[in-house]
């Protein structure tokens, strides 16, 4: 047995194996060569303790002396059998003492810097077993000391929350069946006061759409932790004598730059294994347009405005299926509704392709009305006994797979659909089926992206309920949230950014006044704010002026001239002095271009704003400054003359570290800037 010394990127994972067990003694800043002397590792042993040094194993146990939250609830502890290294991964085999049980460890380090790990339990005894539970957990060092993660409501997500690590556990479950709106989403430890760009920080996200807990401990013994596991009812996980269970992967980052340094992992490695093939087409989803009011004379013409000003998919959302009047009613029965529909969809999607659009349509799978035929001829798949959820109740995908699988290669079949808008509008309140069904859901996903590897999915749950690294290898998209309100969205959109690379996050423009908030926006913040992600439209244009459509057409040509930056670049996020005041942008990988939104949420905290200091420009190359987009209100007597003067040439280092004089942008508005 032998150190293992994993390095990309900055970061270093050392693994012991010398001992009876694998101990991470490091995850952090890279060591550089490192021989490690022994005891290097070793900690001193405290009074009134176990008589040895307390290593955390990558088993935490009991056995072991370690009383804070175990990786298995058995109690006992996990000998080391087997240890190899291949490439960037090492595989770690460990078993009980009476070696009834076997768990391989796979810890990866990723070119990028990224750590994933996961266990693979195996029974190897002669009865079945009950496995309780089994978590990743990680050592983050004693500086880690103040928490982020994450909260939220519908049409609220992502709502971030800070805390310092005290000792205890500050655990956060997710008990919906689908990660929820109040999904914990990050775990951060960090030292105190991190942000944007600074501190040192140490995260986990546990890549599953399903139940699932992660939390930080803080042990009065003197070690602290992140771990993270899928959170399964007592019974849920039944293994037959060579059965095994495979835990999510729990992805691991740290920075030593603060949050950008985790999306500057993050992004790249998730990108690296990108299947979207193509530029981010620009959508329009009929949701808020029309609703359930389907009637093809007015949806035609809502393509023909959707063709007029750019758009290049048209998405059919909720209201085509059979006697889907509301949403009290229907799901399941997943044929166009002929009494709506009289030639079925050919002819919207005939015009949609005149114009030269693709066309999306909307799906709810895991879910069943109680009215529906399907649930007349099924009732023994209707999970959810106790109320309903939007009138509607989950549908057990174990026993509906066939179905399911028919029915939805039955349209693609029929119908040239480009792509998915899969919906999930209730919580999973079934005890004990949350496992099964989030596995058979991506069983489903990956026949449906092997049947049809030209459609794409986006994952949706009533806006941004299943947005995580466990459903993205089987999407395309995620739909960030229910609110098209752009001061709602500047918050959600930044933080949801922080894991998720700007290309797979949804981010329409809604009507003036929003239907979510009834708040009244300018359309110059709306599209400043739509901008960035996947861009789209959620509004009923055939009632938008001629210069509001002039001005959604300008945005759009514009979106398009910088989508290959805005979806390639790195995302970078400035600490602001005053939370009025958000700037954000993204930088070419090879810092020669770049787009930045000052935005202001409400009224400045002084009469003069901060400057504008632009991150992550290259220090020693000259950037021209120039504003594009619709220019926002302001409420100045004078702008700062390099505004006035239509813009500015400086080096990088100044736009960093001095930056410009900002103008004084009324409540609710956002100045685009191009540095190039
Ligand atoms: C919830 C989604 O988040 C909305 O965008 C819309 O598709 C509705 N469901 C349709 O019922």
């Amino acid at each position: 047995m032998t150190v293992f010394h994993l390095r990309a990127a900055g970061v270093s994972l050392v693994l012991d194996t010398r001992g009876d067990a694998a101990y991470i003694t490091h995850w952090g800043p890279d060591l550089g060569d490192l021989d490690p002397p022994d005891g290097l590792f070793t900690p001193a042993v405290p009074p009134s303790s176990i008589d040895v040094p307390l290593r955390l194993s990558l088993l935490p146990s009991l056995a072991e002396g370690w009383s804070g939250r175990p990786a298995i609830e058995s109690g006992h502890g996990f000998r080391t059998v087997e240890t190899h290294l291949h490439e960037q991964t090492a595989v770690i085999r460990s078993a009980s003492p009476d070696a009834t049980q076997k768990v391989v460890t796979e810890l990866e380090l990723t070119g990028q810097g990224v750590l994933r790990v996961r266990h693979r339990f195996t029974n190897r005894g002669h009865d079945e077993f009950v496995l309780p539970n089994l978590d990743v957990l990680l050592p983050i060092p004693a500086e880690a000391s103040e928490l982020l993660d994450f909260t939220g409501l519908w049409s609220h997500e992502r709502s971030p929350q800070r805390a310092p690590l005290r000792h205890g556990i500050w655990s956060r479950e997710s008990r919906h069946g689908r990660p929820g709106h109040d999904d914990a989403f990050l775990m951060v430890a960090g030292t105190p006061g991190f942000g944007f760009r600074t501190g040192r920080v140490w995260a986990v996200h546990l890549a599953w759409s399903g139940d699932k807990r992660i939390w930080a401990e803080r042990s009065a013994l003197g070690c602290s932790v992140l771990g993270a596991g899928e959170l399964t009812a007592p019974g849920e996980i039944r293994l037959a004598p060579g059965e095994s269970y495979e835990t999510p992967w729990l992805v691991a980052v740290f920075s030593d730059a603060g949050l950008d340094g985790l999306s500057d992992r993050l992004h790249p490695w998730i990108r690296a294994s990108s299947h979207l093939r193509k530029p981010r087409p620009v959508v329009l989803n009929t949701w808020e347009a029309v609703y359930f009011n389907h009637d093809l004379t007015v949806l035609g013409q809502l393509a023909d405005a959707a063709a007029e000003v750019g758009v290049e998919r048209f998405v059919l959302d909720d209201g085509w299926f059979t006697g889907r009047r509301d949403d009290r009613r229907a799901l399941g029965d997943w044929f166009v509704d002929d009494a709506v529909w009289p030639q079925g969809l050919h002819p919207l999607i005939s015009r949609v392709h005149a114009h030269g659009m693709e066309f999306g349509l909307w799906v709810e799978p895991e879910m069943i009305s109680p009215d529906s035929r399907l649930a007349t001829a099924h009732p023994d798949w209707i999970l959810d006994s106790g109320p309903t959820w939007r009138w509607q109740r989950s549908l057990d995908l174990t026993r509906a797979y066939d179905y399911l699988l028919d029915r939805l290669t039955a349209l693609l079949t029929e119908y040239p659909i480009a792509f998915l808008k899969w919906d999930h509008n209730r919580d999973l309140l079934t005890p004990g089926v949350a496992h099964r069904q989030t596995r058979a859901l991506y069983r489903l996903l990956a026949a449906l992206k092997q049947a049809f590897p030209h459609v794409e999915i986006e994952s949706c749950a009533s806006g941004g309920a299943r947005i995580d690294l466990g459903i993205l290898p089987l999407v395309d998209r995620f739909w960030t949230s229910d609110t098209n309100d752009p001061l709602d969205r500047q918050s959600i959109q930044r933080w949801t950014g922080v894991l998720i690379p700007p290309e797979y996050l949804g981010g329409h423009l809604g009507a003036g006044t929003a239907h979510v908030t009834g708040r009244t926006s300018a359309l110059g913040f709306r599209l400043a704010t739509a901008l960035f992600g996947s861009a789209g439209i959620e509004w009923n244009l055939t009632a938008a002026s001629p210069a509001e459509k002039a001005g959604i057409a300008a945005w759009i040509a514009e979106h398009k001239r910088l989508r290959p930056l805005l979806h390639s670049g790195r995302v970078v996020r400035a600490d602001s002095p005053d939370p009025a005041h958000l700037l954000h942008g993204v930088v070419a990988q090879d810092r020669t271009h770049a787009v930045y939104a000052l935005v202001t949420l409400g009224t400045p905290a002084a009469a003069l704003p901060p400057p504008i200091r632009f991150p992550g420009l290259d220090p020693d190359r000259s950037y021209t400054v120039r504003p594009i987009g619709v220019p926002p209100r302001t409420m100045q007597d004078a702008p700062p003359p390099w505004l006035a003067a239509g813009g500015i040439m400086l080096p990088g280092r100044v736009l960093t570290e001095l930056g410009l004089p900002a103008p004084l942008l009324t409540p609710e508005q956002a100045l685009l800037l191009e540095l190039s």
